[in-house]
């Protein structure tokens, strides 16, 4: 899926020529503290290269999401085939620009990502985790009906794992 609208945002695929504005996003620290830290501009191309790739092979993957009326860069959020403990788990994973924070959006996007998971891509089930401190993140996935499953430790850090079944 190419693009898709939420009642106030517009979703673009990732591509290459987001590179300027996930750069902006990864240098900030305050977004990417829980999200292991700012990222070097090389290594956000890493991460496009690598999502991109993620398109390719399961045609699913992350989206940019802007703004209706001016069109600016709010952030991304998708669904990512990842690894959990030697498990194969589709996860939904959002992280928007601090501007936009407490609105709603993340949550307005988390819908519409699951939608488009068990609606068009027949998904059964999408995980969501985050670390034990990141109280915001753990808010949205109980308003997206995510179930509780348990803590685990991921990339060295504690973190709370959830589950959404249809
Ligand atoms: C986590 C994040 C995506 C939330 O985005 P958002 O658009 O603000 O989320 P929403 O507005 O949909 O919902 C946030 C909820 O958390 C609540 N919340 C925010 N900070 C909180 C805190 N410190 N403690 C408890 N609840 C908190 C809000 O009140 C809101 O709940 P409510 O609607 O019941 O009032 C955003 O903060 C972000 O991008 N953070 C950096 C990246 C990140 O952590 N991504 C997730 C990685 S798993």
């Amino acid at each position: 899926m190419e693009t898709f609208t939420t009642h106030r945002l517009l979703a673009e695929r990732l591509k290459f020529q987001h590179l300027n504005e996930l750069n902006r996003m990864h240098q900030n620290q305050q977004v990417m503290a829980t999200l292991g830290g700012v990222r070097s501009d090389e290594e956000t191309r890493l991460f496009i290269f690598n999502n991109l790739h993620h398109w390719q092979s399961y045609g699913f993957g992350l989206w940019v999401f802007r703004d209706k009326v001016n069109h600016q860069f709010v952030g991304r959020a998708g669904l990512r085939n990842t690894d959990v403990g030697g498990m194969n788990e589709v996860e939904l994973a959002y992280a928007l620009m601090a501007k936009f924070w407490g609105q709603g959006l993340a949550t307005e996007m988390g819908e519409k990502i699951l939608k488009i998971a068990f609606e068009i891509l027949k998904l059964r089930e999408v995980v969501c985790f985050t670390l034990t401190t990141n109280q915001a993140s753990q808010r949205v996935m109980k308003k997206l009906e995510f179930k509780y499953e348990r803590e685990m430790i991921h990339a060295n850090l504690p973190h709370l794992f959830y589950r959404l079944k249809i």
